[in-house]
Parts: C-alpha cells; structure tokens; sequence
C-alpha cells in the first residue's frame, strides 16, 4: 500500500518589515494593516492561504506588530456592542478574521532579511513542505495561485516559486530566474536564481512574485547561506542552491502566473488595488465607479 503524502496546511507569513515606504502612516501601524478597502492587507493574504487549504498560520512578526495579533483575536467589547444593537451584518465581519485560520506568531528578534525570517518558521513547520506568503503581494482571489503551486509540489516534490513575466526595466525590483520549459504551458523547471539583478544581467523577465511551496530541506540550507544582497540573508540565495543541488530542497519549479497582482508594498500599485477592488464590490462600487467616470471625463477636460 502506498502511503499518501501529507497535505500542506502551514503557511509562513513575514510581517516583521518596516514599512519605510508608507511613512509616516506607518510610524505607529504596521504596514500590514494599512486598509485595501475596508480591510487590512494582511487579511487578504490569510484568506489567500485559507482558500488553498492551508489553515494554519505562522506569522513572523517584530516591534510594533501588536495590531495583527489583535486583528485576528476576539474582540469581545466591540463584539457586545454590536449584537446589543443588532447589527448583525458588522459583527459578522468582526468575527471573520478571528474565525478563519489557527494563528500562530514568532517575533523575528534581528531583522536579518527574508531568509532569516522564514528560518524562524523552522520549529513549527517541523519536516513538512510549507507555504511562503508574502504581504506585499496581493493575488486576486479570481486568479488561484498557491493552489496550483500545491498542486504542482505534489505532482514533482520539491519546491515550487511563482513568476511573473514583467518589463526588463523592473527586473531589478524582483528576485530573477532562469527556466527551461517542461512542457506545460503553465509550470517551469527553475535553473538559476539571482535576486534583484540590473536589466543587463539579468538571466530572464521571470520575476518572482511572493509565493513560494518549499521544501522543508530549505532550512538547512538557509543556516549556511551567507548574507547576501543588502547584507541580508536572501530566501532567493538559498532556493538558487537548491537548484545546483547543493541541498535537499530541490528541484525548484515555477508557477508562471498570468492573473492580477497588486503590490501593496509599492504606493502607486496601492492606489490602484484599492480604486479596482473598490470599483468591483457589489456595495460600493455601482456608486464609485460613477463618480470614476465623472472624474476622469474633468481630468481629460482640465487644461
Ligand atoms: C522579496 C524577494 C524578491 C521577490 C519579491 C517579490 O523582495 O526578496 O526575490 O521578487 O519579494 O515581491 P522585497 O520586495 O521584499 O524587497
């Protein structure tokens, strides 16, 4: 009898950053918990774990993240204000977060980079293959990534990396690979990896995009790699030594993603997620979108 494999249901959230970029709305909030909407960042990629079937949730967390821990906690005093005046409808939506996965948070003590973070996951992921998900990215939930990147760790072992073709003059913003075609219009054998290379020397415009299927040999392999780009300990630097084989972990496969992906992390791309999420809901969107057109018309007319 052939015994099945465990299903992958951990999922690694680093949420130790700074946030520098969104200053100064990001002096006492974790960046994390800036809203997309009506709802936190953070939450939409919990939700994102959730639909692929991986409900338990390690974040990786530092100083001044309390809020997140909050946000997916019970708030009991808001929770009986609500039902004492009946408002079903909002104590819904304040019970969502707390309901939807088993939380779980590590502090990551140095900010040591990516690599660091995700090795802080290593005692409660233990030897199972697990997810990375980072914050900053934000995947449509039309568009299902990381269930088709557990689908494909299943199918070929090892880890698994999702790319993004993008313009060769924004490779130097992204991890970068070098893939060979396997024969499937949407999975890739990984070659190489160099994280944020300048356009002449960069392999490919395959970007990696912030989710990741790994290997649980990865944490090994992380506790050798040096500090790489930005004196940091690079998630990037040690999937590329998974490639040459240089540890268990490997092969390394890509997703290449083709849907909507918004970078929270960036604010233009923040502005955009927001006006077309917004322009979406079935609340509020009829209403925006008018006014959208309304606006854009002037904004054509301006002098
Ligand atoms: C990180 C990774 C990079 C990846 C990117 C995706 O970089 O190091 O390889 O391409 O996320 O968003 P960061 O954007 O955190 O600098």
């Amino acid at each position: 009898m052939t015994e099945s494999l465990p299903r992958i249901s951990k999922a690694v959230i680093p949420a130790a950053g700074l946030g520098t970029r969104f200053l100064p709305a990001t002096k006492a909030t974790p960046k994390e918990m800036l809203p997309v909407v009506d709802k936190p960042a953070i939450q939409y990629v919990v939700e994102e774990a959730v639909a692929a079937g991986l409900d338990d949730v390690l974040m990786i967390t530092g100083r001044n993240k309390r809020p997140l821990e909050d946000h997916f906690d019970r708030n009991y005093e808001l929770e009986e204000a609500l039902s004492k005046k009946g408002d079903q409808n909002r104590l819904a939506k304040v019970q969502e977060s707390s309901d939807l996965a088993t939380m779980h948070y590590v502090r990551q003590g140095d900010p040591r980079g990516l690599g660091h973070a995700v090795l802080c996951a290593a005692p409660h992921v233990g030897r199972e293959p697990f997810a990375v998900l980072l914050g900053d990215d934000l995947i449509d939930p039309r568009d299902p990534l990381l269930a088709r990147m557990v689908e494909v760790q299943e199918q070929h072992g090892g880890s698994v990396i999702a790319l993004m073709e993008v313009e060769p003059d924004q490779i130097h913003l992204y991890g970068c690979a070098a893939v060979d075609a396997i024969g499937e219009s949407d999975v890739v054998r990984v070659t190489g990896l160099v994280e944020k290379p300048e356009q002449a020397d960069a392999p490919s415009n395959f970007a990696v995009i912030g989710r990741y299927v790994l290997d649980p040999g990865i944490f090994d392999v992380l506790r050798r790699t040096e500090p790489g780009r930005g004196g940091e300990i690079q998630i990037t630097d040690a999937l590329q030594q998974l490639v040459t084989g240089s540890g268990e972990g490997g092969p390394v496969h890509g997703v290449v993603f083709k849907g909507r992906r918004y970078d929270t992390g960036d604010r233009g791309d923040y502005l955009r997620a927001i006006v077309r999420l917004a322009c979406e809901r079935e609340d509020l969107g009829p209403e925006f979108r008018a006014w959208l057109r309304r606006y854009v018309t002037e904004e054509m007319q301006a002098p």
